[in-house]
């Protein structure tokens, strides 16, 4: 077990608490075990099981199609594989919209069956009835609010929110809620610098910006996006750390040539009699 690992267990309280003190989080999106065990010891403070898992893992075009089982699935092997950092589970579209109801058993199983330790929901303002019961059956729930990936047909496309009066005043107010709900946290997803800092300063939740500028308190980046293991597309927003696709191609081209070149097996890597 390295330093790291035994570090405090990160918690909602953390989140607050760094915020008080100006520190930044950094949090990563995670969908495996494996993943989830490397990326403690980079010293994350917490791994999101986000439902970006559709379109990076899955192949999907929007994260519409992913299915509550799919996320069950995907965020117990997160849990399973970490120790330090908060674990929060994405709810997937339509598996907390249509009623509070729903809402609290649906979000009861990432607790219950898949060891998440808080809930992520999209949405603002008309949402909030819902956080607020979650809230008071005890399950902790970081906001998501700006950009919506699960309302992208209404968006019209990945469009920078907070540029137009009316909806600046959304999303102030709708933060200004969901903080009074008692979020932890909200993500502020393509959204305009001075939109992201006036929330910030204005919530005593941590905000966690993706494309939002450096004014929030802390960042979240999809994990795949920032080793060059997705590369579909690349926002603006997100930096790439590494080459990994490359990686995969140049290890597989080599073993495909030993194997044609009959250099693959060799005696060391056979068994004799
Ligand atoms: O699904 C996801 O990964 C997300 C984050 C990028 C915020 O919602």
């Amino acid at each position: 077990m390295s330093v790291i690992s035994k570090a405090k267990k990160v918690t909602t309280r953390t989140f607050f608490r760094k915020k008080r003190k100006g520190e930044k989080l950094a949090v990563l999106t995670a969908y495996d075990y494996y993943t989830a065990r490397i990326l403690e010891q980079s010293g994350v403070d917490s791994l999101l099981v986000g439902d970006s898992l559709n379109m990076v893992l899955y192949g999907h075009k929007s994260t519409l199609s992913a299915e509550l089982d799919k996320m069950l699935f995907h965020t117990k092997a997160v849990a399973d594989g970490s120790e330090r950092a908060l674990v929060i589970a994405d709810m997937p579209f339509l598996s907390y919209q249509s009623s509070i109801e729903t809402a609290i058993i649906n979000a009861g199983r990432f607790l219950k069956e898949a060891g998440a330790e808080a809930v992520k929901l999209e949405g603002g303002l008309e949402i909030v009835p819902t956080v607020k019961r979650l809230i008071e059956v005890g399950i902790p729930v970081m906001g998501h609010i700006g950009l919506t990936p699960q309302a992208i047909h209404r968006f019209g496309g990945a469009r920078v929110q907070g540029r137009e009066e009316a909806h600046k005043n959304y999303y102030i107010d709708s933060a200004q809620a969901l903080d009074e709900a008692g979020c932890f946290s909200c993500v502020l997803e393509l959204m305009t610098t001075p939109l992201a800092e006036k929330i910030s300063k204005n919530v005593k939740m941590a905000t966690i910006g993706i494309g939002a500028g450096k004014e929030c308190d802390g960042q979240v980046l999809v994990i795949n996006d920032i080793i060059g293991l997705y590369t579909e597309f690349k926002p603006r927003f997100v930096r790439r750390y590494a080459d990994v696709a490359g990686i995969i191609e140049k290890a597989a081209g080599q073993f495909v040539e030993d194997v044609r070149r009959g250099d693959y097996p060799t005696e060391e890597e056979s068994f004799p009699e």
